[in-house]
């Protein structure tokens, strides 16, 4: 099982870290030229490389989940702080994963065109709340292994 945690985690670090390298792009990267041409080549890539990992957190994870028997601590101990704090985890990828789906439905649409207000309001908001939610998530994957 080690294996599968391994790939977990790689997998967290590759999702994490490329999100945190998109968003400081998008604040140090004054030139709106330069920031074109990078959201141009680099966006596609992105995307695809973004979804591959986090589809790989859902499958490791799940495999994870079932490993340690949380259908069982769910259903004989659903009180316990283990159950809760895995329960909002699951709830926080959930909705991470919503968000992330929004925001490349947008991204794929518009891609290389002009986006009305709204939408770029919604696609800089979604991006703004899958940073911050990864901090949150990470904190609560860190807070379950610590109970195991
Ligand atoms: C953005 C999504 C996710 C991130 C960033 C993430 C991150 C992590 C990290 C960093 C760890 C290791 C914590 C440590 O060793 O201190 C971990 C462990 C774990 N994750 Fe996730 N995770 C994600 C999604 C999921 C999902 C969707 C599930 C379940 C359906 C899941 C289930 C687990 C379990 C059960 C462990 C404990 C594994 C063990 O210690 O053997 N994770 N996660």
């Amino acid at each position: 099982m080690e294996i599968v945690l391994y790939i977990h985690i790689l997998s967290a670090t590759a999702w994490v870290g490329g999100s945190l390298l998109l968003f400081a792009l998008g604040i140090f990267l004054r030139d709106k030229e330069a920031q074109k041409n990078v959201y141009k080549h680099l966006g596609p890539l992105y995307g695809y490389f973004e979804s591959f990992w986090l589809i790989t957190l859902w499958i490791t994870g799940f495999i994870l989940y079932e490993h340690h028997g949380f259908s069982g601590v769910f259903k004989y101990a659903y009180d316990s702080q283990l159950s809760q704090t895995m329960m909002q985890k699951v709830y926080l990828v959930m909705f991470l994963t919503f968000v992330t789906i929004i925001h490349l439905i947008i991204a794929i649409k518009t891609h290389q065109k002009d986006r009305s207000k709204f939408l770029t309001v919604i696609s800089r908001g979604s991006s703004l709340l899958i940073f911050l939610l990864n901090f949150v998530v990470l904190w609560f994957a860190i807070s379950v292994r610590s109970q195991l």
